[in-house]
């Protein structure tokens, strides 16, 4: 752990930076230089930190985090750099501002002062050229992407000189405390990330004006070829900044060798210059390549023509010979359309590219496309998508272009850079051209590793369970959405019988780009409009609420270990379980209400419970009801799992992980603690408000009603839940116990679901993904 540190630079990544330290419980000295007024000398780093607070998506896990960044400026503040570990330089990307600063800093420090820049283009070579050995061996990069928080790649560079145990620090905790995937980088220009990635980015804008497409087909295009977010490569240059990327590939140019295949590419095109010029740089300008335009009262979406330079309604692209890639992309690939052209000039020169230059950067390939997937959220690094090609298919097809073969490429025996061998992942060395054991670091196992060398004790479509070994199953969602649906239910319902009778705990978990969407709200709305909507509506609830209160007084430890989000049904799953170890970006909540409806697998029952027992909340039933009415009501999501402790679905016992990586690991070693002795939990009574209760609440939406904060139909939901967590017509005295809850609930949601207004809630977010509040 670093308990302190300093950034200096309090621009868009320093205080990106510094926010990141302080979630990990870091105290962070912010410096800037000093501002002209002499009476408010910190003023950069002061209105920086102020900043944080209003951006989003919040740089800061928990607002109070704030409370650890300190501000200062170069002039008054630098001999305090001392009272740190480590000291993060993330000024201006100007080799001879950095350097200056570099020569102050070394007038000044301690001996065992950890130094970095987060420079994402110049060698750390040149970088600490004429420096004191002091200072070289102190030095280090450490390259942060934007944003910090959220971006989980972290590029190491160290060189000759450095201290290992300060390398062996720094690793470790951006790992393990920051929650990096933390990858070492050879000295190079760009490192990985943006030697490979920036170059993917700009060939695939470049292309995509040479082939004459819009911005709409190219991003749907590189989404499906290379498994990109939605943004594909034109939302992505707006998310990153038109106006970084001139400076990055000036840096970049002026850094790499002559004969280097990124100078191809690297005149600005004139569209560019033109967006540029007229200051449409992204997201955070006016809009860049898509922009927002009010018109006739609403937000819609308008996309650029690379052509014309025109701005008109953005349309879906429909690119019918992508279907063609669906089951093996080599299909679309070998089709002759300008957009399957298009896909493969993109791919083979992004391919080439890497191949030729993997082994200057990186000592293996697992680091290249971790950096590809960690830094630009693909879901294939380059290795990865040749395998999904094979070495055959893409030499046959790159020689009958005549292009050259990469060495690396001619000297794979057979078809893949990562083989199973002996039941373990293997991946090419290309050095040695032999092949070797993929080693996770200690603290890390991979569901998805074991996926490719295991096969799941039972499996349905929606979802498996595994044996992790050591009595430790997993119980994994893989469903659209990881939404859960009946036979999702019964399913689980079995995996519980497995587990109790064969082994000895279960971990629910699953590394899908969410934890769970919640119930499949879809099907039942299906089974509503084919008449049967009664008693199945009334079955999936209360089937639900047999298997979680099944699951909750199981003979066996469960433990759930979410990431992303864990809404409605997915929710209330993790709340029934013994412990949650949740990864810090857990997005939690009950929405149900803004769908219409109210938590019907004890929702309502396992957050009034929590609450109940809070030691944040006064004693008493009002206080925890009306806590979960609020959440509840207004459908709260936490922004991380310490806002979910906040909110009451994390016990202040829960664990946070904050590396992803480091999940399952972390679960399972809970599992494994809470095996011994284990004991389902007792059963609890609960003493609710009653009519006094119902009220309060009443009172409460009619004023929000009247005030026209919500709707006719919101109050109405509002009362159902009120009534709920009120226990109705029981009398403060009276103990309830948790099937009274539930059997409120029921009847809540069951009234709720036939409500003509609900219903099209549901279907809107079907139909649009987009929520209503009618
Ligand atoms: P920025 O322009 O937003 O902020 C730079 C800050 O440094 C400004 O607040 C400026 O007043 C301050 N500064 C300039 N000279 C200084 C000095 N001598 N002493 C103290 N403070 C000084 O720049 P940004 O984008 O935050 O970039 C900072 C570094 O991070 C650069 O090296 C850049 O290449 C790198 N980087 C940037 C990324 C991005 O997406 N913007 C991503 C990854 C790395």
């Amino acid at each position: 752990m670093i308990k302190k540190a300093t950034v200096i630079g309090a621009g868009l990544m320093g205080a990106g930076i510094a926010a990141h330290l302080a979630n990990a419980g870091t105290e962070v000295l912010l410096l800037d230089i000093p501002f002209q007024d002499k009476e408010r000398k910190n003023h950069l780093s002061e209105s920086a930190i102020k900043k944080l607070i209003k951006t989003k998506p919040s740089p800061l896990t928990l607002n109070s985090n704030i409370s650890l960044i300190k501000a200062g400026n170069i002039d008054d503040d630098l001999h305090l750099i001392n009272d740190s570990e480590w000291v993060i330089e993330a000024i201006i990307e100007d080799i001879k501002v950095k350097k200056d600063l570099y020569k102050k800093i070394q007038n000044v420090m301690k001996d065992d002062l950890i130094i970095s820049s987060n420079t994402s283009t110049i060698p750390l070579e040149r970088l600490v050229e004429n420096s004191n050995q002091r200072f070289k061996s102190n030095f280090f990069i450490t390259h942060f992407f934007n944003p910090p928080r959220y971006l989980r790649l972290l590029e190491i560079v160290s060189s000759k000189d450095s201290i290992p145990e300060y390398k062996e620090k720094l690793s470790e905790f951006c790992d393990v405390s920051l929650g990096k995937s933390v990858i070492h980088c050879n000295d190079t220009p760009g490192f990985i990330g943006n030697r490979i990635g920036v170059f993917w980015m700009i060939v695939a804008a470049n292309k995509a004006i040479q082939h004459g497409l819009t911005v709409e087909e190219a991003d749907q295009i590189i989404t499906n070829v290379f498994g990109a977010p939605k943004t594909g490569v034109f939302g992505l240059l707006d998310v990153v900044g038109l106006d970084l990327m001139p400076h990055v590939l000036s840096s970049m140019i002026e850094n790499i060798e002559k004969e280097d295949e990124y100078h191809k590419f690297s005149k600005i095109p004139d569209i560019v210059k033109y967006m540029l010029d007229n200051n449409l740089i992204g997201r955070k300008g006016i809009g860049g390549f898509y922009k927002l335009e009010n018109v006739e009262g609403k937000r819609v979406k308008m996309s650029i023509d690379l052509k014309t330079k025109e701005y008109s309604l953005s349309v879906k692209s429909k690119i019918d010979s992508l279907a063609l890639g669906k089951k093996d992309l080599r299909l679309f690939l070998d089709h002759d359309d300008k957009f399957a052209n298009y896909a493969w000039s993109v791919l083979s020169e992004t391919l080439l590219y890497t191949l030729n230059h993997a082994m200057e950067i990186s000592n293996d390939l697992i680091s290249i496309d971790d950096a590809m997937r960690n830094g630009f959220g693909l879901k294939f690094g380059p290795f990865e998508l040749i395998d999904k090609l094979g070495k055959s298919w893409l030499t046959e097809k790159l020689c009958s272009e005549n292009r050259n073969i990469p060495e690396i490429l001619k000297n794979l025996e057979g078809e893949k850079f990562y083989i199973i061998k002996e039941n373990k992942i293997n991946y090419l060395n290309y050095f040695s051209k032999e092949f070797e054991i993929l080693k996770r670091p200690d603290g890390v196992i991979m569901l998805s590793d074991y996926k490719k060398t295991n096969t799941p004790i039972k499996k349905i479509p929606s979802a498996s369970l595994w044996d992790l070994g050591d009595g430790i199953t997993v119980f994994e969602l893989h469903s659209r959405g990881n939404s859960i649906d009946i036979n999702t239910m019964k399913f689980l319902d079995q995996a519980i019988d497995i587990v109790s009778s064969s082994f000895s705990a279960m971990i629910i978990y699953n590394e899908g780009s969410l934890f769970s969407a919640g119930a499949n709200v879809g099907e039942a709305l299906f089974l509503g409009n084919i008449g049967l909507e009664s008693e199945l509506v009334e079955n999936i609830v209360e089937n639900g609420q047999k298997v979680y209160q099944k699951l909750k007084y199981s003979k066996f430890p469960v433990v759930a270990a979410p990431s992303s989000m864990a809404l409605g049904g997915g929710c209330e799953l993790l709340l029934h379980c013994d412990y949650i170890q949740a990864h810090i970006e857990s997005y939690i909540g009950l929405t149900e209400a803004a769908l219409g409806i109210c938590p019907g697998w004890g929702g309502c029952k396992e957050l009034l419970y929590r609450l109940s027992n809070s030691n944040n909340l006064p004693k008493g039933p009002m206080p925890a009801v009306m806590k979960a009415f609020e959440t509840i009501g207004m459908a709260k999501t936490s922004t991380s799992a310490l806002e979910a402790k906040k909110l009451g679905f994390l016990k202040e016992t829960d664990g946070i992980t904050m590396n992803r990586e480091r999940l399952l690991f972390d679960a399972k070693s809970v599992a494994m603690n809470l095996i011994e002795n284990y004991e389902p939990p007792e059963k609890p009574k609960f003493n609710l408000p009653g009519k006094t209760g119902l009220s309060a609440m009443t009172i409460g939406l009619e004023s929000m009603k009247n005030s026209g904060q919500i709707s006719d139909h919101d109050k109405f939901i509002g009362m159902q839940i009120a009534n709920v967590l009120s226990g109705e017509n029981v009398d403060l005295i009276e103990e309830v116990d948790e099937e009274y809850i539930l059997n409120l609930e029921s009847k809540a949601i069951q009234t709720l679901f036939r409500e003509p207004k609900s219903q099209e809630r549901i279907e809107t977010l079907l139909e649009t993904g987009k929520v209503i509040r009618n």
